[in-house]
């Protein structure tokens, strides 16, 4: 489905992905090549999301920030890397900045997304990582952690994606990097949302927000650490199908079509039903 432009906290913003599939649900890595000038994706939010950022950092920074001396190294690389992305592809932008913050800290003052820095030794693990917008999980229990553990709570991950999760990390070069997309239904459009039992919405259609998160992956050519990026974009249920009439079909065929194990590790239990019964009632 095509992007549509959604709302939030009362600004009209781009809404840029709407990844619902015909085929229905299913678990893939997805991945795609990126283009790296369109690294990080910078919109109306920019000031909103920055100030955001910069509030988080200041009253809960053990909650958002998360770093082991292994990744230091890698963090500087990263931080030159998105100084020179902004250099060179958004020249007008003028964020502040604050001598002597940790690199991962210093680079996440400077775009939306949320950044993580993962480096190898026995397996490839989590070693820095500035995540102001996470979708119901905690950094302080997956920094230092493999790939294999950080996914520990995603069911068929072990049987479906580990492996090939695995592989693709050993195998990517800094020369081709990639981009995937994951999205959910939550009854908050809140984007920092690091706590929280993955419950069902509660409320109805006029309460729900889609959820979704645009994460590439990306060698760095000097310490070969591997960035993670996460960039949330979140736009009312109400609002999405305003504006696209195939919007909720999809969403009804991509809940059912989930395994159950799926639908309770997300949340989704009896939402397809919800969203059915609100159409009949035609809500
Ligand atoms: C090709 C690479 C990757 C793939 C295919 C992948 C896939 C997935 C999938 C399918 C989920 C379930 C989420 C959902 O559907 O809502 C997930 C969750 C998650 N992923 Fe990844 N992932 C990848 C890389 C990473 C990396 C590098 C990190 C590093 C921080 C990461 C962190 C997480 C976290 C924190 C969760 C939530 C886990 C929880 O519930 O505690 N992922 N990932």
């Amino acid at each position: 489905m095509p992007g549509v432009a959604g709302t939030r906290s009362g600004l009209t913003t781009s809404f840029p992905y709407l990844p619902l599939d015909a085929k229905g649900w299913r678990l893939a890595m997805g991945l795609r090549p990126l283009d790296l000038s369109t690294w990080f994706e910078i919109d109306g939010c920019y000031d909103e999301e920055m100030a955001l950022k910069a509030t988080l950092l200041k009253d809960s920074y053990d909650v958002v920030v998360a770093t082991n001396p292994e990744g230091d190294e890698a963090s500087r690389e990263l931080l030159a890397e998105v100084r020179g992305f902004l250099r060179t592809y958004h020249p007008g932008l003028a964020p502040a900045v604050i001598e002597g913050e940790h690199p991962i800290v210093e680079a996440s003052r400077l775009v939306q997304e949320d950044l993580c820095v993962l480096v190898r030794d026995d397996r490839w693990r989590l070693r820095a990582a500035c995540v102001c917008f996470p979708s119901r999980w905690s950094l302080a229990a997956k920094i230092g952690t493999t790939l294999d553990d950080i996914h520990s709570p995603v069911p068929l991950y072990g049987e479906v994606l580990a492996r090939p999760t695995r592989a693709f990390f050993d195998r990517l070069t800094p020369e081709r990097s990639y981009w995937r997309l994951n999205w959910t239904l939550l009854d908050s459009p809140v984007l920092h949302q690091p706590f929280g039992a993955r419950t069902s919405p509660r409320g109805g259609l006029a309460d729900w927000f889609f959820r979704v998160e645009r994460q590439t992956i990306r060698q760095l050519p000097q310490t070969k650490a591997i960035v993670f990026t996460i960039r949330t974009y979140v736009a009312s249920a109400a609002s999405l199908r305003e504006r696209d009439d195939t919007f909720i079909p999809a969403l009804v065929h991509a809940l059912e079509s989930a395994p159950p194990s799926v639908q309770t590790y997300k949340g989704w239990t009896g939402v397809a039903q919800q969203l059915r019964d609100a159409l009949a009632r035609n809500e």
